[in-house]
């Protein structure tokens, strides 16, 4: 895999479910991929799970005792610390003293403004939101954003890298609390628990329908694009045909609803009974095999490209 010869060298601080599948994406292209965590017993376990991933052509994995060491030769710094915005703010003023003057900022985020987290900094016009969807290393897309502060170019060279990387960015033009995706996300989730408190149906039957119908669609193509397939004359009459109709439904989705105990029991029960012996270890890592099948199908699928093309 071609890797920008700008940058060759990639810090990840905070090596827990992201930071180490972050590890694996960088070194898998050849980065040399220095890793860093406040928690001693972290890096250890990132690196058995890393050894676990690697072949012979990754770059070298290099576990470091403090934050200068890790970021000392960084051309590009991928935070993925605990998702608070104090705990964001205070480490993005340790990676702006540490880090060459070139290096790029990135934080993992879900939702936090880089305005925010960068308020203060020194360099703000390095700060960058590089936000991943869970596991990086089968999942390409990543939501990219500025702060008021970032400079143009560093997201174009953020852009670069993660493409030369394999991943796929997605720049938003202004920031919104979740971004694109967890809203998207917690729009249907919200509905599902809806859904599930009033008892219109059980969690097997929310998630069958998802699984079994939806989700099929949107590995292949989003909400806009699938509507453009519903009707033989498209969108426009998709949603110019049935506008009431949609409308008076949107009406109707259910407004935010409590999480309780006993609702996320019982959610957690179902979840349970319904992978049995199967452990969730072994779900995640079906779930990852799957999905590089089908992202290794859809890549020979022209239809699949409507959605690259629009971005
Ligand atoms: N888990 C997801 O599904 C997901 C998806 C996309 C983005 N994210 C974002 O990625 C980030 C990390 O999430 P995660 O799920 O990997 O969390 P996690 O709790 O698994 O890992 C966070 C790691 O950061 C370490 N850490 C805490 N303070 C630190 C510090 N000062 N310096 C260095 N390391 C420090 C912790 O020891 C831990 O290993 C968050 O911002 C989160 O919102 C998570």
């Amino acid at each position: 895999m071609a890797l920008s010869p700008a940058i060759r060298t990639v810090a990840i601080v905070g090596t827990g479910v992201i930071g180490r599948s972050w590890a694996a994406v960088f070194a898998r292209a050849g980065c040399e991929t220095r890793l860093f965590d406040v928690d001693p017993d972290q890096l250890p376990r990132a690196r058995v799970w890393l050894d676990g991933q690697r072949k012979p052509d990754w770059g070298p994995i290099v576990a470091c005792a403090t934050v200068d060491a890790a970021l000392d030769t960084a051309g590009y710094v991928q935070e993925s610390g605990p998702e608070r915005l104090d705990v964001k703010q205070q480490l993005f003023v340790d990676l702006d003293r540490a880090a060459p003057p070139s290096a790029i900022l990135a934080s993992s985020t879900s939702a936090f403004d880089m305005t925010e987290i960068a308020r203060g900094l020194r360099h703000p016009e390095r700060c960058i939101v590089a936000h991943p969807v869970n596991p990086p290393h089968v999942i390409p897309a990543v939501e990219v954003l500025g702060g008021i502060r970032t400079a143009v170019d560093v997201v174009d060279r953020t852009c670069d890298l993660l493409r030369a990387v394999g991943q796929t960015p997605v720049v938003l033009k202004k920031h919104v609390h979740g971004f694109i995706l967890n809203r998207l996300q917690f729009a249907l989730v919200r509905e599902a628990i809806h859904l599930l408190q009033h008892d219109v149906a059980d969690v097997e039957a929310i998630d069958a329908v998802v699984r079994e119908g939806l989700g099929l669609r949107w590995a292949l193509l989003g909400p806009f694009a699938v509507a453009d397939t519903n009707k033989d004359d498209g969108v426009r009459a998709y949603f110019g045909g049935y506008e009431q109709w949609i409308i008076d439904l949107m009406n109707q989705l259910g407004p935010t609803p409590s999480l309780d105990g006993d609702l996320i029991e019982r959610i957690g029960k179902a979840l349970d009974g319904a992978r049995g012996e199967t452990s969730r270890a072994e779900v995640r890592e079906w779930r990852d095999r799957m999905v590089v099948e089908i992202r290794r199908l859809k890549a020979d699928n022209p239809v699949a490209r409507v959605g690259e093309r629009a971005q």
